[in-house]
Formats: C-alpha cells, sequence, structure tokens
C-alpha cells in the first residue's frame, strides 16, 4: 500500500514521467519476461523499474552469473529498488545512458532489455535518444521487451512509437492483452 501511495504522489508530482497511477501487476510482469530470452541472458538491463513489480519477475528469472543492471530516473524508486534488491545493481540515472552504466560493470551490451518507461508519454525527441540508447546496447539478435496500454495504443505518441520499434527491430510481435493489470495492456517482444 505505501509503494502504492509512493506510485500515485510520483504520479501527480512528475505525470509525463511516471505515465501511470499504479504500478504493473504481476501477470503483466510475468508476460514482460516470458519471451524475452531472459533464462539465457548473460547481462539483462531495466529500463525505469519504479516500485519494482518487474524486477522482482526477473530476480526470479535469472542465473547466479547474471549481471543485472536497472536505470531508474526518479531517486525515490531507484532507492527503494535498492533496498528491496540488494544483490541487484540500480542507478539513478536516464535511460539515455544504458551503454555508460553497462561499462561500469565491465559489459559492452545487454542480451535483454526490459522498459517498464511510459514511451506514449514521451514526446518524439526522447523516445529516439532513448530508442538508440537501447539499440547501441544490445547485440543483434538481442531482445526487447516494452508494454504499451491497451487504451493509449491509438494515440500518435504510441503510434509514433510503434514506428520507431519497427524502423530498429528485425522482429516486433504483440503478446495477447493482460486484462488483470489496471489499465489492461500488452507486450512488444522485439528482437534485434
Ligand atoms: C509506468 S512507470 C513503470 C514502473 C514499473 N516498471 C511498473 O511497471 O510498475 C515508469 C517508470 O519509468 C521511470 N522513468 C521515466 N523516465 C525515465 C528515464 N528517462 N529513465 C529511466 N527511468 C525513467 C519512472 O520514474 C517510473 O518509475
Amino acid at each position: 500500500m505505501k509503494e502504492s501511495f509512493l506510485f500515485l504522489y510520483n504520479f501527480i508530482r512528475y505525470p509525463f514521467a511516471t505515465g501511470a497511477v499504479l504500478p504493473s501487476s504481476r501477470r503483466l510482469a510475468a508476460r514482460m519476461v516470458d519471451d524475452s530470452g531472459i533464462d539465457a541472458a548473460k547481462t539483462v538491463v531495466e529500463l525505469g523499474p519504479g516500485t519494482g513489480v518487474f524486477t522482482r519477475a526477473i530476480s526470479e528469472r535469472i542465473g547466479s552469473e547474471t549481471v543485472y543492471l536497472g536505470i531508474e530516473l526518479r531517486e525515490k524508486f531507484a532507492a527503494l529498488v535498492s533496498e528491496k534488491f540488494p544483490g541487484l545493481c540500480i542507478v539513478n540515472d536516464s535511460a539515455e545512458n544504458i551503454v555508460e552504466n553497462l561499462a561500469k560493470l565491465d559489459r559492452t551490451e545487454a542480451d535483454t532489455i526490459i522498459s517498464g518507461l511510459p514511451w506514449a508519454a514521451f514526446d518524439t525527441d526522447l523516445q529516439k535518444r532513448i530508442m538508440t540508447s537501447v539499440t547501441e546496447a544490445l547485440p543483434p539478435g538481442g531482445k526487447f521487451a516494452t508494454f504499451t496500454y491497451l487504451h493509449a495504443v491509438r494515440l500518435p505518441a504510441a503510434r509514433r512509437f510503434r514506428a520507431l520499434l519497427d524502423e530498429n527491430f528485425s522482429e516486433v510481435r504483440e503478446s495477447k492483452t493482460v486484462w488483470r493489470n489496471m489499465p489492461p495492456a500488452f507486450v512488444y517482444h522485439c528482437t534485434k
């Protein structure tokens, strides 16, 4: 409950960066990590962990040798997730800086990137800067998973984001809708 209040507070204070009133559901988290190549990944990056719903699903699936890097813009969320998952590396930075943060962990690329970012709330320039950061960090064949809310899919920013996915990935697949999420959402599973 405390985490839901923190999330709501952040939505009121930073509506565009937070992009949602409530954290995602465990069902959506499970759908995000399915088919993301996470079981075999040596390096996994999570963008915008928030209160850590996807982080938990990721931590339950990765191997003990896998390097995890979480990048969260809001200091309070980054501190909360670091406290909840002391074995994982979470930095308080922007998703625009994936490669720079991987270098600090002696990695040049990530096999899988899981994004909790509210892409449809970003302007064109920020969408492009973060997408460049994602594609620079992924090798050919690397996996990228991100979600979108069903009700928002026809909004111009969401359509622009979908076009950006098609431009940057050789395969983009849509999951079934996860109805047990507030609001209902689906996942884009992408391969570079
Ligand atoms: C819709 S919330 C999702 C949080 C969590 N993954 C979930 O699904 O419940 C978006 C998250 O992305 C973070 N965020 C927004 N812009 C960001 C950026 N440029 N870099 C890193 N994190 C960002 C927000 O602070 C927030 O935690």
